[in-house]
């Protein structure tokens, strides 16, 4: 047995489903699976029902979230096409503005030049003030600066052709650009030619990107079904061939029930946030990773690209000698399901500590609902 105590882990990417689709998951239940898997922030989504699109439904989300979370939680607002520029009073309590470029889960999609273009000139007017380029890494901005989130990024999801087309929008308006769920070895090289050139672009992977490929859907069926769908064998060899280039670790933990899953016409996603942290620890065992490439992407960078504000006392202690099998019983999520079930993993969650209280102790949830901050709210 050897417990390590690292930092709370920040989910830049989960999908929480509140409101509108609480049979899925919950602002309770979603943060409680995060503690279960050691993270103690998680950045919310905007493709519920209905979108967080209006300064009215992001007060309602945000009131939800300040009622029911267990850890701390971020929300995005989303780029919609009937509500336009109504998200822009907001915009700096956001965690960024995400924008679905390409196709998912819901109806949010921004497919029109004209639309797109229109997001990233009003969003470099209202929120890329902030961030400045120094040896193409974003920088932190000032501690007095006067707005919750001064420099949130463009979060996009873009496949594809649409990749470049983002790119290119970044880099005319110099508005941070973060893309998601980043999968094949065109778009992971496109990316790094970006950097390369001062595109100021970050990037993440998932870990069911990372660990899976298209070669495991025989076996995984609909489980294996998320958007973007997963890549080939070399698609998965050019993202740990590129890791240098990858900032960011986060699971688009996207909960379906297994009822919905079984439908002819499966709704994409799979959940991930409280198996984030043991399948990453299991490739520091393997030798693929190292501990500082975990807390690298999954603690200082997220903080740094999405301003996530420092959780003081607030550490994960974890057995990284513990083998055991991954199941669906096992998970927290209202979901009761992953896509690594029967996998064996080493590191177990022993002890999460929030703000210096006990929040988890490796079996049951110790926190009291509401007790997680929503971040970016107090100026
Ligand atoms: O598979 C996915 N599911 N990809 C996404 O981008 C969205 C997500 C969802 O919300 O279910
Ligand atoms: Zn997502």
């Amino acid at each position: 047995m050897t417990t390590i105590r690292i930092p709370g882990l920040i989910d830049a990417h989960v999908h929480l489903r509140e409101p509108g689709y609480t049979h899925k998951e919950d602002f309770y239940t979603g943060t409680a699976a995060a503690l279960a898997g050691g993270v103690t922030a998680v950045l919310d989504m905007p493709n519920t029902v209905p979108p967080t699109d209006t300064p009215e439904r992001f007060a309602e989300k945000a009131a939800l979230a300040a009622a029911k979370a267990v850890c701390d939680v971020g929300l995005f607002v989303g780029a919609t096409t009937d509500q336009l520029d109504a998200y822009l009073p907001i915009a700096q309590h956001a965690c960024g503005l995400k924008i679905y470029v390409s196709e998912t889960f819901g109806s949010l999609r921004i497919e029109d030049l004209g639309l797109l273009h229109r997001f990233f000139r009003s969003w470099s007017e209202v929120a890329g003030g902030g961030w400045q380029v120094a040896g193409g890494d974003p920088v932190l901005p000032s501690p007095q600066s006067p707005v919750p989130n001064p420099r949130s990024p463009i979060a996009v999801h873009a496949e594809e052709l649409m990749l470049p087309v983002c790119l290119n929008l970044s880099h005319l308006y110099n508005v941070p650009l973060h893309i998601v769920h980043v999968t094949r070895r065109s778009e992971i090289e496109l990316i790094r030619r970006a950097k390369e050139q001062g595109y100021p672009v970050t990037c993440e992977v998932t870990p069911h990107h990372l660990f899976l490929s298209s070669d495991d859907l025989p076996r995984l069926g609909s489980r294996g079904d998320m958007r973007p769908k997963l890549a080939s064998p070399d698609d998965v060899a050019a993202l740990w061939e590129n890791l240098a280039v990858v900032d960011i670790f986060a699971t688009d933990h996207a909960p379906h029930t297994l009822t919905e899953k079984a439908l002819p016409k499966p709704p994409p996603g799979v959940p991930g946030v409280e198996t984030l942290l043991p399948l990453l620890l299991t490739a520091v065992h393997d030798g693929r990773l190292e501990l500082d490439d975990i807390l690298r992407r999954c603690v200082e960078n997220p903080r740094r690209i999405y301003g996530v504000p420092d959780q003081p006392d607030t550490f994960v202690d974890v057995d990284v000698d513990a083998r055991y099998e991954l199941s669906d019983a096992s998970q927290h999520t209202k979901a009761g399901w992953t896509p690594f079930a029967g996998q064996f993993v080493f590191g177990k969650v022993e002890k999460v500590t929030l703000r210096g209280q006990p929040v988890y102790d490796g079996d049951r949830i110790l926190a009291e609902p509401g007790s997680g901050k929503v971040l970016f709210q107090a100026v």
